[in-house]
């Protein structure tokens, strides 16, 4: 589904949990036969973050809701509603998004999670657009949360690689931006493509099974590729905007040949492209909020930007959103 809807919602903080922990390429070779130069020439990824022993889901996301909060100098009574994104919960109830709520005292708050694997972020970040241009909701908080180390097979080369953990969230208010124009969601799926990328998190038939990422690589790619050049152009195209109206482009971080094959054929300048692969890995719903965290702490995301933020991965799902950015400078 896609639909331009005309608001003046707007982004108004972002903040972000970063574990302490780096593992290297060098430290994944240890353990599987791979190289730093393989990994980076296929992947773009130099080293990623790895949470510590009694670092949770949730506890990441509290982490990045209080900076959010803080950030934005607004009262938790005065958010609505709480999604969090993750793929990689440490159990099934309470939701983490509940856990959220009370731990930062945003009492009045609707919290609910969400599972869109690496398009969760931009599948909440939607439903928060929905939720405030309803008039259901005034103020949202959004977070992506992940600790992927927990459910990744140290000993396959072919996903080891790439993920990280971390966590970002944002707050989305109605009335933020001066005037109204057109924000843009898409939110689609190829369910058909779901077994090329799994994620086992529960038992089957009863059995309790290690907790795994199974992938078709190239399946993936080919994918993703495709996925995030036609999502963009279907968004601009019913915002009736163009490459020139997006200041920052902030894709969902899987591998940086996707993105610089996507942004080449969308014609994006790479300056206004964020990345933080390198640094992070592929960080799944988390992806995104701490790409916009990097962008908002190294002054490259002024007010009044308009961000476009792609996510894509299990599912096979997709999620593009463009909105503004009102936050005040870091
Ligand atoms: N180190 C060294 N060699 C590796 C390796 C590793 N970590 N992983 C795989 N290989 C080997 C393969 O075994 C294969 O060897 P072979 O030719 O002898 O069979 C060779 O490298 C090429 O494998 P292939 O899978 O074709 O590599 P690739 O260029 O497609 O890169 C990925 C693999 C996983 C990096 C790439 O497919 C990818 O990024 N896909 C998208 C994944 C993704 O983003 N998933 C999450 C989406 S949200």
């Amino acid at each position: 589904m896609i639909a331009a809807v005309e608001s003046d919602l707007a982004i108004i903080a972002v903040g972000a949990a970063i574990p302490d922990r780096v593992v290297t390429n060098d430290e994944i070779s240890q353990r599987v036969e791979t190289d730093d130069a393989w990994i980076q020439e296929r992947t773009g990824i130099r080293e990623r973050r790895v949470a510590a022993e009694g670092q949770t889901v949730t506890s990441l996301a509290i982490i990045a809701a209080r900076q959010a909060l803080e950030r934005a100098d607004i009262a938790p009574a005065e958010i609505d509603l709480i999604l969090t994104a993750t793929a990689s919960p440490e159990r099934s109830f309470p939701s983490i998004s509940a856990l959220v709520a009370d731990d930062i005292g945003a009492h009045s708050a609707g919290a609910v999670d969400m599972l869109a694997a690496c398009a969760g972020f931009a599948y909440a970040l939607g439903h928060a657009v929905a939720q405030i241009h309803s008039g259901l909701a005034t103020t949202v908080m959004v977070i992506g949360s992940e600790v992927l180390s927990g459910i990744t097979d140290w000993d396959d080369r072919g996903t080891c690689i790439l993920f990280g953990d971390g966590a970002g969230a944002v707050i989305i208010r109605a009335g933020a931006a001066p005037t109204k124009e057109n924000v843009v969601v898409e939110l689609g799926v190829d369910g058909s493509k779901g077994g090329d990328l799994v994620g086992d998190l529960t038992s089957r038939n009863g059995k309790p099974v290690d907790r795994n990422i199974r992938m078709n690589g190239n399946v993936v790619y080919r994918f993703a590729t495709q996925a995030i050049v036609d999502s963009t152009r279907r968004v601009l195209e019913a915002g009736g905007w163009t490459q020139d109206d997006v200041d920052l482009f902030v894709p969902h971080q899987a591998n940086l040949r996707i993105i610089e094959s996507g942004v080449a054929r969308l014609g994006f300048p790479s300056e206004r492209v964020v990345i933080t692969l390198d640094s992070y890995g592929n960080t799944s719903s988390a992806s995104i909020p701490l790409c916009l965290d990097y962008a908002w702490c190294t002054g490259r995301l002024q007010r009044g930007q308009r961000l476009l933020m792609m996510g894509l991965g299990g599912g096979l799902a997709w999620g593009t959103c463009l909105i503004r950015w009102m936050g005040e400078p870091a």
